[in-house]
C-alpha cells in the first residue's frame, strides 16, 4: 500500500480534533477561542478507584499537538492517577466538584524521585492549572502513625531511588518552564511539598488554596527554587510546614513578589532557605496575614548565598510556640546568617526594609548574623510588637537550626541582636502583657555592643500592655 501522505494524516488528526473541541467547548460552556478536551473522552472513569492516567495523558497530549488549549476533567468526577505529564501551551481543567487524586503506590510515579510529583511539568511554556476544582494528594494514606507532636509518615527510601525520611510525592511540579500559570484551584492534602516551582521563569499564582496535614513533616505550601520573576496573591495556605519557601540550590531566586496572602503553619510562614546556595533578590512581600505560625518571616542563610533588598510591608503576624521538634521558637520575625556546618560558606544578608508591621508572639524579633556572615541595613518602620504567652511550652530558647549552633539556652528578649551593622528603628512599639511579664520575660533589647554597631533608634516605645 502507498504509504499515506504525512500532511493529510495531519489534516485528519486536525480536523477530528477540531469536531471534538466543538462539542466538547459547548458541553462545558467555555467559549474562548480556545479548544478543550474532555478526559472522558479519552476514557477517563472518574470513579476515584480505577486509574485515569492514560486518559488524562492522552488528552493533554493531543491537546499539546493540536497547539495548546484546556484539558478539563468535569465536575463530579474523582480521578485517581499516577504521575500526569503537563506540556507546553496546556491548561489542566479541574472543575469545581472535580477532584484530581494522586496515586498513593510508588509505582505511580516515575522512577527519578526528583520527579514525584502527581502533576508534572518539565521543560514546557504556557503550562497552567486552573478550573475552581481540587488536586489531592491523598497525604492522609501517607501518614504510618498519627502523632499530634509530629506524624510518623512512609518514606519511600527501600529501592535506593531515594535516601533518608523525605522520600514522598510532591503535589504539583513546574521544571524548567516559563509562563507558568496556576489560579482558582485548591491544593489539598500532599504527602510531601505542595506546589514547587523549579528553575521557572515568569510565574503567576493567583487565588489559590492550599491545605495540607498540620501535624505532617515537609508539608510545605509553595517552594520557589531557583526561579525569577515569580508572583503570588491571594493565596490561602494552612499547613503544617513552610507555606512560602524561596530555596536556591543551582541558582538564584530574583523577583517576588507575594501580595495578598493568608497563612497558618506549623513552621515559617514566609522562609527564605534552608537551602540557600545562591542569591535572594528583589523581593516584596505586601499584606500578608500570618495567624498561629511558629515563624512568622524567616531568613535563614547557611549556604553561602546571599539575601538583599528585601521588603516586608503591611503584615499581621501571630507566632506561638509548638513543639521543639519543629524548626521556630514563635519569633514574629528571624533573619540569620551562620554558616551550616564549619566548612560552608558564609552569606550576607543586607537592605531589608519592614514596614507597617504588627506582631502578637510568645517570643521577640531575632536578628543574628556570625563574624563572616553579616546582617547589614535593615530598618524597621511602624512596627508594633505585642509580647504575650498563651501556650504552656517553656521558652528561654535561641533556636539557630538549621544546623549552626542549633537550640541555645538564653533568657528570651523582645530584640535580640547580634552581629548587625545597619540597624535603623523608626516608631517601633513593644508592649508588653502580663502573660508575658510573669513568664519573667521582660528583656526588651538584648545585644552586645562588640557586635553590633550602627544601630540608631527614632521613636522607640516600650510600655506594659493595658489590656492584658
Ligand atoms: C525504572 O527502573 C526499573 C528498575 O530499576 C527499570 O527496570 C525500568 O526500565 C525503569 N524505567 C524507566 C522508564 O526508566
Ligand atoms: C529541560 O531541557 C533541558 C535542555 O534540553 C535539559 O537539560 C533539562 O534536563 C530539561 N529539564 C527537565 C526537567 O526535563
Ligand atoms: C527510611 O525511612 C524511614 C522512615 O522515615 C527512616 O526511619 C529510615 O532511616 C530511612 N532509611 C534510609 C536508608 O534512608
Ligand atoms: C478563587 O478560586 C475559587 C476556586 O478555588 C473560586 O471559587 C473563586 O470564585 C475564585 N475567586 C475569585 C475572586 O475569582
Ligand atoms: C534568573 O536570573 C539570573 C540573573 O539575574 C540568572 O542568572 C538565572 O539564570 C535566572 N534563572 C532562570 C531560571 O532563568
Ligand atoms: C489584603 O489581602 C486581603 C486578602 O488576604 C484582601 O481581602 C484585602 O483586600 C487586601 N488589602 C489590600 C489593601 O489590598
Ligand atoms: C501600632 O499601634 C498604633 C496604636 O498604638 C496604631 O495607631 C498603629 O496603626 C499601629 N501600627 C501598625 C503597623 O499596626
Ligand atoms: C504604611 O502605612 C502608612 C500609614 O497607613 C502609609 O502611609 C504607608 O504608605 C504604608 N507603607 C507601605 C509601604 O505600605
Ligand atoms: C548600607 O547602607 C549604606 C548607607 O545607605 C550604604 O552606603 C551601604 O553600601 C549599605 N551596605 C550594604 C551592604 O548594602
Amino acid at each position: 500500500m502507498e504509504p499515506i501522505p504525512l500532511t493529510l494524516i495531519s489534516l485528519l488528526l486536525i480536523s477530528l480534533t477540531t469536531s471534538q473541541c466543538l462539542d466538547t467547548r459547548r458541553e462545558s460552556g467555555i467559549s474562548d477561542g480556545l479548544d478543550t478536551f474532555l478526559v472522558t473522552e479519552y476514557g477517563a472513569i472518574g470513579d476515584g478507584k480505577h486509574y485515569d492516567t492514560a486518559a488524562i495523558q492522552a488528552a493533554i497530549d493531543v491537546c499539546h499537538q493540536s497547539g495548546g488549549g484546556r484539558v478539563l476533567l468535569p465536575s463530579g468526577g474523582d480521578y485517581l492517577t499516577a504521575t500526569v505529564f503537563l506540556k507546553s501551551g496546556v491548561t489542566l481543567v479541574v472543575q469545581e466538584g472535580a477532584r484530581l487524586l494522586g496515586g498513593t503506590k510508588e509505582e505511580d510515579y516515575p522512577n527519578e524521585s526528583d520527579r514525584w510529583y502527581v502533576v508534572l511539568a518539565e521543560n514546557a511554556t504556557g503550562a497552567g492549572i486552573t478550573g475552581g476544582g481540587e488536586i489531592n494528594g491523598q497525604g492522609g494514606e501517607f501518614v504510618v502513625l498519627e502523632n499530634e507532636r509530629k506524624n510518623v509518615m512512609v518514606s519511600w527510601n527501600a529501592t535506593g531511588k531515594c535516601s533518608g525520611d523525605e522520600c514522598r510525592p510532591r503535589l504539583v511540579g513546574f521544571l524548567d518552564s516559563k509562563d507558568v500559570k496556576v489560579w482558582d484551584i485548591t491544593l489539598n492534602q500532599p504527602a510531601y511539598w505542595c506546589l514547587h516551582l523549579v528553575r521557572c521563569q515568569k510565574s503567576w499564582i493567583h487565588n489559590i488554596s492550599i491545605f495540607g496535614d498540620f501535624n505532617s513533616p515537609n508539608n510545605d505550601g509553595i517552594d520557589i527554587t531557583d526561579s525569577n520573576n515569580t508572583r503570588i496573591s491571594k493565596c490561602h495556605i494552612d499547613t503544617g510546614d513552610d507555606a512560602i519557601c524561596p530555596k536556591s540550590s543551582t541558582g538564584p531566586v530574583v523577583k517576588l513578589t507575594v501580595t495578598d496572602c493568608w497563612i497558618r503553619t506549623k513552621s515559617s510562614a514566609i522562609k527564605l532557605g534552608s537551602a540557600s546556595y545562591f542569591d535572594f533578590r528583589q523581593f516584596l512581600f505586601d499584606n500578608i496575614t500570618i495567624v498561629e505560625a511558629h515563624r512568622g518571616i524567616g531568613v535563614q542563610i547557611r549556604d553561602g548565598g546571599n539575601a538583599r533588598d528585601l521588603v516586608f510591608s503591611n503584615i499581621k503576624i501571630s507566632t506561638r510556640y509548638y513543639d521543639p521538634l519543629w524548626w521556630g521558637r514563635a519569633e514574629p520575625i528571624y533573619i540569620t546568617s551562620c554558616p551550616r556546618f564549619s566548612t560552608s560558606k558564609s552569606g550576607s544578608i543586607s537592605n531589608l526594609r519592614f514596614e507597617n508591621i504588627s506582631a502578637v508572639s510568645e517570643n521577640g524579633v531575632f536578628l543574628s548574623g556570625t563574624n563572616h556572615g553579616l546582617l547589614h541595613n535593615i530598618t524597621l518602620k511602624n512596627v508594633n510588637l505585642t509580647y504575650k504567652r498563651w501556650t504552656e511550652y517553656p521558652g528561654g530558647l535561641f533556636d539557630y537550626r538549621p544546623d549552626c549552633q542549633g537550640l541555645v539556652k538564653h533568657n528570651t528578649a523582645g530584640l535580640m541582636i547580634e552581629h548587625v551593622s545597619g540597624l535603623d528603628l523608626q516608631n517601633v512599639k513593644m508592649s508588653w502583657s502580663k502573660s508575658s511579664l510573669i513568664n519573667g520575660w521582660g528583656t526588651p533589647l538584648y545585644f552586645r555592643p562588640n557586635t553590633v554597631d550602627k544601630i540608631s533608634f527614632h521613636e522607640w516605645q516600650s510600655e506594659k500592655s493595658l489590656d492584658i
